[in-house]
């Protein structure tokens, strides 16, 4: 796959466990691609700006975290949702980092950290933080709640964009659901308006057969894949 949005560069400074917190034995998603597909979802999107961007399985946050610190500019609301408790108390440290309190409030604890123990790693980590804190232009306003996927999730609002990246079953797993990824879309089309854009990541064997969408993109990418949806009219 050719990248169009995201450029090429190092993006170290989110390494998993540097600044933002990791979800131990959960591979994060690599960064240039989750921007990537950000990217093309705001393409197809009519809106370029004040985007409302919602993750119903969000783990971590760690995409949601990555994605608000690289869009300043289009990104207003973060809604994260996830069927598992403790992922959402790392998904809600993660998010807060996207203020300048929160992230300040990061800078404090890896100085600590490094006057106690005086590690290389954590030193490189507040020069990272700083670097965050620098990219902050604007508070993104944030929402985490626990929801399952494949039954109604009440939102206030219609999502402009939903990117997913849903459990491959190897080291997560679906819980709470058939796990078919056709029924999680069924599911999110009752918070979707015709404008929203999903972006769905799997493994190559999942299979999505929808008639309440239409596909707008399908790419390989190593071992996965996203397509890219939107309402049917
Ligand atoms: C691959 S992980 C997502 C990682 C996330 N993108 C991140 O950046 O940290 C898939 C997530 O789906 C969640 N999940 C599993 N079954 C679910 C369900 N029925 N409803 C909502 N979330 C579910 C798991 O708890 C897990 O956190």
């Amino acid at each position: 796959m050719e990248y169009k949005y995201a450029m090429n560069c190092n993006y170290e400074d989110f390494a998993s466990g540097r600044v933002l917190y990791n979800v131990s034995g959960v591979p994060n998603f690599p960064v240039r691609l989750i921007n990537e597909i950000y990217g093309r979802c705001l393409g197809y999107s009519g809106k370029k700006e004040e985007i409302c961007l919602y993750d119903c399985c969000c783990g971590g946050g760690y995409s949601l975290t990555v994605l608000g610190f690289l869009n300043q500019g289009s990104i207003a609301r973060i809604i994260a949702s996830d069927i598992d408790f403790m992922m959402l108390e790392i998904a809600k440290r993660n998010l807060s980092l996207l203020s300048e309190e929160g992230i300040k409030r990061r800078i404090s604890e890896l100085e600590s950290l490094y006057k106690q123990y005086n590690k290389e790693s954590h030193n490189e980590a507040i020069k990272s933080a700083k670097k965050l804190l620098n990219m902050i232009q604007k508070e993104i306003e944030v929402q985490v709640f626990q929801a399952n996927a494949f039954e109604s999730i009440e939102l206030d609002v219609k999502p402009d964009i939903i990117i997913t990246d849903v459990p491959y079953g190897n080291l997560v797993d679906w819980q709470g659901g058939t796990g078919d990824v056709s029924c999680l879309l069924e599911s999110l089309k009752n918070i979707c308006s015709k404008e929203t854009v999903i972006a769905v990541s799997m493994n190559k064997v999942q299979k999505i057969n929808t008639k309440s969408f239409i596909r707008l993109e399908k790419q390989n990418v190593g071992k996965r894949k996203f397509e890219i949806y939107k309402l049917a009219e």
